[in-house]
């Protein structure tokens, strides 16, 4: 990524209201990295594997991560924004239902997409958008393959595309900016969308539908970009640092590094992983509980309905 300023002014937020719509990308992993095996591996096109929609594979272990970004400006005006759209269209129309977002679409109060990364559980159950709002305005990263462009094309989609720079965050509105980094994943994804708010007396929230680029790059690049960016208040999304449950020194090193930022609020879900979720208590992290519930397999994750109010 290139050189931004240091003192990149997004402006700042009252509040920022995170709900979780569905963080249950999957509910069996083995059963998910079983199906990527038997169709060649790691390295596979993720448009290969016939999952939901594409094909019928497994698909009641198929949902998805979403999530809505409430905004409450300075002056009390509110801004909403839809952070992925999940994976199986079924389980996220049900999903979409229970919190009220096929509403908020219809009556376009949502304003835009925006897409972290092209992987399937945030990304394949686009049409669960799009038959609400077909216009919504779409945000994906830099690295989108042609398939994933033309899948927008095909459900129907009719407003603006645009892909963010790695070479500039986003501003989409005063105190929240879009941030694209460069990188290389499972099923040959490139590139992710991180999302920066910063809060009027906090300092910046950090929303992440993986965190494939890693949790200690993506808050440094806070520091060095935003005004105001070195000072952390909370952390949502998934963080990817045990999604098999496995754990080394490595990652015992990064939980350590993150005390280091005086983080006061952490929501995990996701792609984070149990085991260390349980090492960030463990050493004192600020992890809020969820209920576990409307699907959601463990409170040591902020889960399905549950929310982050900030601010
Ligand atoms: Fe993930
Ligand atoms: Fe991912």
């Amino acid at each position: 990524m290139s050189t931004t300023s240091p003192t990149l002014d997004i402006g700042a937020l009252q509040r920022l209201r995170i709900l979780c719509i569905s963080e249950t990308g999957w509910f069996d992993t083995t059963t998910v990295f079983d199906d990527i095996r038997a169709a060649g591996g790691a390295q596979t096109d993720q448009y290969a594997i016939p999952w939901p929609p594409f094909g019928a594979l497994h698909a009641d272990n198929a949902a998805g991560f979403s999530a809505l970004l409430e905004a409450e400006a300075t002056d009390g005006s509110v801004r909403r924004v839809l952070f992925d759209t999940g994976w199986n269209p079924d389980w996220m129309d049900r999903r979409f239902a229970d919190e009220g977002i096929d509403r908020l679409l219809q009556e376009r109060r949502i304003e835009a997409l925006i897409i972290s990364h092209e992987h399937f559980d945030h990304f394949w159950g686009i049409s669960s958008t799009l038959k609400h709002y077909p216009g919504i305005p779409i945000y994906i990263p830099e690295g989108f393959h042609p398939a994933g462009l033309a899948f927008i094309r095909q459900q129907g989609h009719s407003g603006t595309l645009s892909t963010v720079s790695s070479e500039q965050p986003l501003l989409l509105f005063p105190g929240l900016a879009v941030a694209s980094f460069p990188m290389s994943t499972l099923l040959q994804v490139q590139g992710e969308n991180v999302v920066y708010a910063r809060l009027r007396d906090q300092g910046m929230a950090m929303i992440t539908g993986c965190g494939h680029g890693g949790v200690l790059n993506l808050l440094d690049y806070s520091r060095r970009t935003f005004s105001g960016g070195e000072r952390i208040h909370a952390i949502y999304g998934g963080l990817h640092l045990s999604p098999l449950e496995d754990w080394d020194s490595q990652r015992d090193q990064i939980v350590k590094a993150l005390s280091d930022y005086g983080i006061a609020r952490i929501g995990c879900n996701h792609c984070t992983g149990q085991t260390a979720v349980r090492k960030m208590l463990a050493s004192g992290l600020p992890v809020q509980r969820g209920t576990a519930s409307k699907g959601s397999q463990t409170d040591l994750f902020l889960g399905n309905g549950d929310v982050l109010q900030l601010g």
